[in-house]
């Protein structure tokens, strides 16, 4: 399959069923749906995938704490993390569950094959263990002092046997792999944590769990007494997912936290794959972590924003929009709820959303609510032809930053388009032009009206990866039900006429006015 025809593949995480999803799920979410969106308004065809993952021994304690089955408590939690998909208008193809047979019976085949080909070995292993990461601990995690670090919860000292699967004998290859492919890792900057890593030897990974310790997971296929080690099972999710859509893999991107690319997505991943012939994915997008009102994020503390009651208040798109444009992809960000309140005010009500109370408004009042064809052509020096001028530079800058993965720039970058087209509009006054009996002020008048309903449809078209409900919105209220839009995306970016004669609305309220300052 050449590299045109296939499909452009995207993945989230999959997310621990231990919980209820919080506000680093919705930002996962959305800047992968801004991702999957763009590349079909690119003309990609797209399989954007998402998912939970259900094993371990978290789940199975919350299972315990609320009397329910493992199997249970996961079906109730996969229907919030399902709704909050729909919710926030999340694209997603696919949603896969790790307790579907689907994906174990994947994980089964590739273990087996593993096994077959001698890369798993059984050994006795005696060492720390943190319950809470399910995972063996070295005298490197210790603190200086000698204690552990908070993060492993209660440590005890175990003497098991287990399954290990080597990881050493593809240390060098993937060094040179992540040097070959400036791509894999992005930001390029994160590549550095991960070589560090790659600096000291690799220990064996082990895969297994026995069974009377913990039983939630799925089973060995060579010895059913133990059952997968929930990574070795949740990394796998991105391949199971493939195996009724052939033509999908590699992933081209797999978009993830700064806390799981190393080890599990930048080594235990790449090793699994070439251990067992299947290529490396694409690239890992790596985004940083939402802080809340400036510290760490805490159901206890208080310190939490819930997607769900955020967008029942605000409405899904304001809150896609400010994920979007308040973090750099790659950074951390603070998710302060009066910098929410800021963006919110002075971006999509009274910048956006005046646009659009203006456009309707003077298109009712003075054009009979159509939108009428301009005057004249835009001539030179004029404010209509600055204004189109700034919309092809600012079409260009944008474009180039959405494929740079610069969203949060680009929205900067559009939404100073959209200022420029307010301060136009109370250049032109076209609410004095209205008074005016004078036939070249009702001419300057149609020019104006259209230039400005052509300067917010653009602007609308260019936003519609992050915020595709407001965009279908004005373009019906525009009276245009997204039909004209059927063009491809590209070719709805010039500017023009594909207005004239459209009936727009009375009215419409995109963002309730102004929200008080908390
Ligand atoms: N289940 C594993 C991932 C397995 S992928 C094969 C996991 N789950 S998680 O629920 O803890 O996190 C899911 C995603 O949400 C991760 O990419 C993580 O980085 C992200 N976030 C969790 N909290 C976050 C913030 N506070 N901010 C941004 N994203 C964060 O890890």
């Amino acid at each position: 399959m050449s590299e045109q025809s296939k499909p452009f593949y995207i993945t989230t995480a999959i997310d621990y069923a231990n919980g209820s999803p919080h506000l680093g799920h919705a930002y996962e979410k959305v800047l992968s749906d801004v991702i999957a969106r763009h590349q079909r308004l690119l003309g990609r065809q797209v399989h954007f995938l998402t998912g939970l993952d259900e094993h371990g021994q978290k789940v199975q304690q919350s299972a315990r704490e609320q009397g329910v089955s493992p199997q249970q408590f996961c079906d109730s939690v996969a229907t919030q993390f399902q709704d909050l998909c729909r919710l926030l208008d999340i694209s997603n193809d696919d949603f896969i569950r790790t307790t579907e047979a689907r994906h174990q019976n994947v994980v089964r085949a590739l273990l087996q094959k593993l096994f077959d080909k001698g890369e798993i070995h059984k050994a006795s292993y005696s060492g720390f263990y943190s319950t809470r990461q399910e995972q063996f601990l070295l005298e490197k995690d210790r603190n200086p002092d000698g204690s552990w670090p908070e993060i492993y919860g209660n440590v005890t000292q175990i003497t098991e046997t287990n399954y290990f699967f080597r990881l050493a004998p593809y240390q060098q290859w993937l060094i040179d792999h992540i040097k070959t492919h400036p791509g894999f890792i992005f930001p390029r900057y994160r590549q550095k944590q991960v070589l560090e890593f790659l600096n000291e030897p690799l220990n064996d990974l082990c895969i297994s769990r026995p069974r009377e310790r913990l039983e939630w997971g799925i089973p060995l296929p060579f010895d059913e007494t133990y059952v997968t080690y929930v990574w070795f099972d949740a990394l796998v999710n991105y391949y199971s997912a493939t195996v009724s859509h052939p033509g999908l893999w590699p992933a081209d991107f797999h978009v993830i936290g700064k806390d799981i690319l190393v080890p599990p997505h930048a080594v235990y991943w790449p090793i699994m794959l070439k251990a067992l012939g299947i290529p490396a994915p694409k690239s890992l997008l790596v985004h940083g972590w939402w802080s809340v009102n400036g510290s760490k994020m805490s159901k206890t503390t208080g310190n939490y924003v819930d997607p769900v009651a955020f967008s029942a208040q605000y409405g899904v798109d304001a809150l896609r929009y400010f994920l979007v444009r308040e973090m750099s992809v790659g950074q951390d960000s603070d998710f302060s709820h009066q910098q929410f309140l800021a963006r919110y005010n002075a971006e999509l009500a009274n910048n956006l959303g005046n646009l659009v109370n203006r456009a309707l408004n003077m298109t009712n009042r003075f054009a009979g609510a159509t939108i009428p064809a301009p005057a004249s052509e835009p001539a030179p020096g004029t404010p209509e032809d600055a204004l189109a001028a700034n919309w092809n530079q600012t079409r260009d800058d944008v474009l180039r930053l959405y494929d740079a993965l610069q969203y949060h720039t680009g929205l900067e970058r559009l939404f100073a388009f959209i200022t420029a087209t307010n301060a136009y509009i109370e250049q032109r006054a076209p609410w004095k032009l209205g008074k005016s009996a004078d036939p070249a002020d009702q001419a300057l008048l149609q020019t104006v009206i259209a230039t400005m309903t052509e300067a917010l449809r653009l602007a609308a078209v260019l936003l519609t990866p992050v915020t595709p409900g407001t965009c279908a919105k004005i373009a019906t209220v525009l009276g245009v039900p997204w039909g004209v839009l059927h063009k491809p995306w590209l070719e709805q970016l010039h500017w023009g006429t594909a207005l004239t004669g459209a009936k727009v609305a009375p009215s419409a309220i995109l963002f309730p006015r102004p929200q008080p300052q908390k």
